[in-house]
C-alpha cells in the first residue's frame, strides 16, 4: 500500500523518478508527474486505467509561469487569473512545444490552473517542472477528497500519498476554454457560474448538445459509484419503485422519515451548498460500501454550486 505522508522532499524524491504519487489540492486529490516528461506522463495514464485520447490538467505553482508553457493569453484569461488563482478555475489555452503532446492528448490547448492548496504549493514551488494530475481515482470512478479514498482506490499502485487532509471544495475546477476571445466553459466544478460572470460576463456552456465532447468530464457517464444510482426530482415517487430494495438515499439538508432506507447522508444540515459540496464525494463513497441495490440521490437547489452539484449526480446516475 502507499505509504501516507506530509514529507514534500519524499514527493520530490519519487517525482523525480517519474514515479506518480498523489497529491491534494482545494478540489479533489491528483494523481501527479512531471508534466513535461513523457514517461512521467506515460505512468499517470497507467496507474489511473485512462484512455490515451483523455488529457491532463498541469499544475503550475506561481501564475506567471503560465507564459512558459501557453502561446497566447486572450485578455478575459487575464481577468480570470488575477480573479481565481490559486483557485479551482482551469483555462484551456494554446500550449507550447515544451508541453509533451502526451499531456494534451495530441490537443493543441493545455489545461492549466494554480492549484490553492499550501503543501501542494510548497512542493510546486521546489520543483524544476509543473504537474500533471488527473483526479486520482480509477477512470470513471468518484474523486478523492482524502487521502484514505486514494489509498483503498490506487494505494497498490502508488508509493506515496501526500496528505493534506480534507480537500477544501470537494468537488473538480470549471475548465474554461476560449473561442474567438471569449469564455466557454466545458466543465462545471467548484467556481460558479455567478462567480466568473462577475468577472467577464455572459459566459457560454458546451454541452453534449452542442458539442461533441472537448472535455470528457463532459462524458455523459463519470464520477460514478458502482451501485445504481437514481437522480430524482420526486423522491417519494422514486422510493416507491424501489420498494422492498435496499435503498440509500443523498439528500441535502434533512433525513427522509423512514425506518425501511438502509443508510441515509444528510450533506448540510443548514442547507449550505458549499458544505453540501465539501461533503458530497465522501458520502457517494460511503453509501457506495454499503452493498446496497440503489442510491437515490435527490436534486439539489440549482443555484451556484448545486449547479455543480446536480451535474455531477446527473453523471453518476447515467
Ligand atoms: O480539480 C481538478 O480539476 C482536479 C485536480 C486534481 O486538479 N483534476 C481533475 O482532472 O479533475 P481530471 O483529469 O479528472 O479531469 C480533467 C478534465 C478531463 O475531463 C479532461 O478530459 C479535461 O479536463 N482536459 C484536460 N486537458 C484538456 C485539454 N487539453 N483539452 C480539453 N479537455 C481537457
Ligand atoms: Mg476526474
Amino acid at each position: 500500500m502507499a505509504e501516507i505522508g506530509k514529507d514534500i522532499y519524499k514527493a520530490i524524491n519519487y517525482l523525480n523518478e517519474n514515479k506518480p504519487l498523489a497529491i491534494p489540492t482545494e478540489t479533489v486529490y491528483g494523481l501527479a508527474g512531471n508534466a513535461l516528461n513523457e514517461e512521467a506522463v506515460r505512468q499517470i495514464y497507467t496507474v489511473k486505467e485512462r484512455p490515451l485520447h483523455n488529457p491532463l490538467i498541469v499544475h503550475m505553482g506561481i501564475k506567471d509561469d503560465i507564459r512558459k508553457y501557453v502561446k497566447e493569453i486572450p485578455e478575459k484569461a487575464h481577468l480570470l487569473i488575477d480573479a481565481f488563482w490559486p483557485g479551482p478555475l482551469t483555462l484551456l489555452l494554446p500550449k507550447k512545444d515544451i508541453i509533451p503532446a502526451i499531456t494534451t492528448s495530441g490537443k493543441p490547448d493545455v489545461a492549466i490552473r494554480v492549484p490553492d492548496h499550501p503543501i501542494t504549493l510548497e512542493l510546486l514551488n521546489h520543483l524544476q517542472f509543473p504537474l500533471a494530475a488527473p483526479s486520482a481515482n480509477p477512470f470513471g470512478y468518484i474523486s478523492p477528497t482524502m487521502p484514505q479514498h486514494v489509498q483503498q482506490q490506487i494505494g497498490d499502485k502508488i508509493p506515496y500519498i501526500l496528505d493534506g487532509g480534507i480537500c477544501d471544495k470537494g468537488i473538480e475546477s470549471t475548465i474554461l476554454g476560449f473561442k474567438d476571445g471569449e469564455p466557454v466553459v466545458y466543465r462545471l466544478g467548484a467556481v460558479t457560474q455567478e462567480a466568473l460572470e462577475r468577472i467577464v460576463g455572459t459566459i457560454q456552456f458546451i454541452t453534449k448538445d452542442n458539442l461533441a465532447p472537448v472535455a470528457p468530464g463532459m462524458l455523459s457517464k463519470h464520477y460514478s459509484p458502482t451501485t445504481h444510482t437514481v437522480f430524482t426530482d420526486d423522491l417519494n415517487h422514486t422510493l416507491a419503485s424501489y420498494a422492498e430494495k435496499r435503498i440509500g438515499l443523498l439528500l441535502f439538508n434533512r433525513k427522509y422519515p423512514s425506518n425501511d432506507i438502509i443508510h441515509q447522508e444528510v450533506l448540510s444540515q443548514h442547507a449550505d451548498l458549499d458544505e453540501a459540496a465539501h461533503k458530497l464525494y465522501a458520502a457517494l463513497h460511503r453509501l457506495d460500501a454499503c452493498n446496497l441495490d440503489v442510491i437515490i440521490a435527490e436534486r439539489f437547489p440549482d443555484t451556484g454550486i448545486g449547479k455543480t452539484i446536480n451535474d455531477k449526480l446527473e453523471r453518476a446516475s447515467k
